[in-house]
């Protein structure tokens, strides 16, 4: 069969632009055989052509974006530069222009998703996106075309390899935070500068992503709760060992009627949850549907190779599909879902307390108030200089009573040192 051509534009020619270039060419014959369609990357957009990578011809490198979104010829532009801007405007004007987009970058989609579906409309072209979330796991595909015959209700997931990283030897060595991300950092496991990874904000633009799908609705990166694990110690960890718990920087989003919760925060779940089995650099997200239906998906959630699997995926689907797709519901101003802060969960809570008669029964009474009621409440250690250690667990209760009753609890007799929710 002969082949027809079809010409690529890269913006962004990194780790994952490099990795797509040679997924490309080690397919070569089997496109070819397969599809009848033969790849050609005709320009890829750098900051600085003096420092690309060596092992993609120079010819193909541009430092003008101008090169890929304005060459007739291209008519897949696939971007992996990373960052909102100027990622999202290029893609925007790639769309306008009517080229299909390929994209990895969460941020800029999350956060411009809008803008992305507006130009996608005026130009006529499609708008891909799997490798934004989960790397090589096939999930915007299972929620977009598998899952459509189903509402999903709930989705937890383990979304950053980074925190999982960290958090999985934290937990089985006993380290602290600080020397696991040092050691990651040293093994090329995290960025030089972590905060993206490690405050939750990367995971959070995914669950954004993930729950507006789902639920068919937009959910705004910024109604997203975000909480990190820079603050996660390994005495957490091991206490919530010894109750059963393994510790897990998870991306939650629910919905219940229209009201949906989304968050990002450090949870114990029970270890025998198929979450808690998930660790090092992985990735796993458990979808329930509201057929009863579980699903859990896992697999690498980043590296170049796995990567570049779920785009030129989508660089398949884009030159194959009769109609152009784009994320699958209307989004506009006014189909942003309310989002809520007083989910209900259970929380671990870990406080030090004035060792006197009395002191338990008033911090429980503190509790009580605000109708949080405690499932078990152990002491940890001998006293020291007068105060003990104490781990609470609630029952599932709201987020709101819980905070109040914190707040309410009298600094002389009693000091709360972290607070761990606990999802079943
Ligand atoms: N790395 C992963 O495992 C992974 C997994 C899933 C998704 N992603 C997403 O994929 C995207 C790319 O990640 P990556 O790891 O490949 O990043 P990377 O290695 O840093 O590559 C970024 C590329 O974009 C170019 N670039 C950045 N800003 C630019 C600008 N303003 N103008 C022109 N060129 C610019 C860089 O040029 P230079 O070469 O000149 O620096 C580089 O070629 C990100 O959105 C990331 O979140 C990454």
């Amino acid at each position: 069969m002969i082949a027809r051509t079809v010409y690529l534009g890269f913006l962004g020619c990194g780790n994952i632009g490099g990795g797509t270039y040679h997924l490309l060419e080690r397919m070569r014959t089997d496109l070819e055989e397969r599809f009848g369609l033969r790849f050609e990357v005709k320009k890829a957009l750098v900051k600085e052509i003096a420092t690309a990578r060596k092992d993609i011809p120079a010819s193909v490198y541009t430092e003008r974006a101008e090169d890929v979104f304005g060459d007739p010829d291209i008519t897949v532009v696939c971007e992996f530069m990373g960052g909102a801007e100027p990622a999202a405007s290029f893609m925007a004007e790639a769309l306008r222009r009517g080229k299909h987009v390929v994209t990895a970058n969460k941020v800029a989609f999350a956060n411009h998703w809008d803008r992305l579906q507006a130009a996608a409309d005026e130009g006529h072209a499609g708008l891909y996106y799997e490798a934004s979330v989960g790397g090589a796991i096939p999930v915007i595909r299972t929620l977009t075309e598998a899952l459509e015959a189903d509402r999903v209700g709930e989705i937890m997931g383990i979304v950053n390899g980074t925190t999982n990283y960290i958090l999985t030897r934290m937990s089985k060595e006993g380290s602290s935070y600080a020397a696991v991300l040092a050691d990651a950092q040293r093994l090329g496991l995290a960025e030089p500068d972590p905060t993206a990874d490690v405050e939750g904000m990367d995971a959070a633009c995914k669950i954004a992503i993930l729950a507006s799908l789902a639920f068919h609705g937009r959910v705004r990166v910024d109604s997203v709760y975000t909480e990190g694990i820079t603050r996660v110690t390994a005495a957490d960890i091991a206490f919530g060992r010894e109750m059963g718990y393994t510790l897990k920087l998870l991306a939650i989003a629910k919905r219940a009627g229209d009201t949906v919760e989304a968050r990002v925060h450090p949870t114990f779940l029970p270890d025998s949850h198929p979450l808690a089995r998930v660790d090092g650099s992985l990735n796993a997200i458990f979808l329930r549907g509201e057929s009863g239906k579980d699903i859990m998906l896992q697999g690498r959630g980043a590296g170049e190779e796995p990567t570049a699997t779920a785009v030129v995926g989508n660089i398949l689907d884009a030159v194959l599909s009769a109609r152009p797709a784009r994320p699958s519901f209307r989004v506009t101003a006014e189909n942003a879902f309310g989002v809520t802060e007083n989910w209900t969960t259970g929380f671990s809570i870990r406080l030090r307390a004035v060792d006197q008669p009395g002191v338990l029964s008033r911090v429980s009474d503190c509790f009580a108030k605000e109708g949080v009621s405690i499932a078990t409440m152990m002491q940890k250690g001998a006293a020291e200089d007068g105060w003990v250690q104490l781990v609470l667990v609630t029952h599932p209760t709201r987020e709101q009573s819980l905070r109040r009753a914190l707040e309410n609890l009298d600094p002389a007799i009693c000091a709360p040192e972290s607070v761990i929710r606990v999802e079943a």
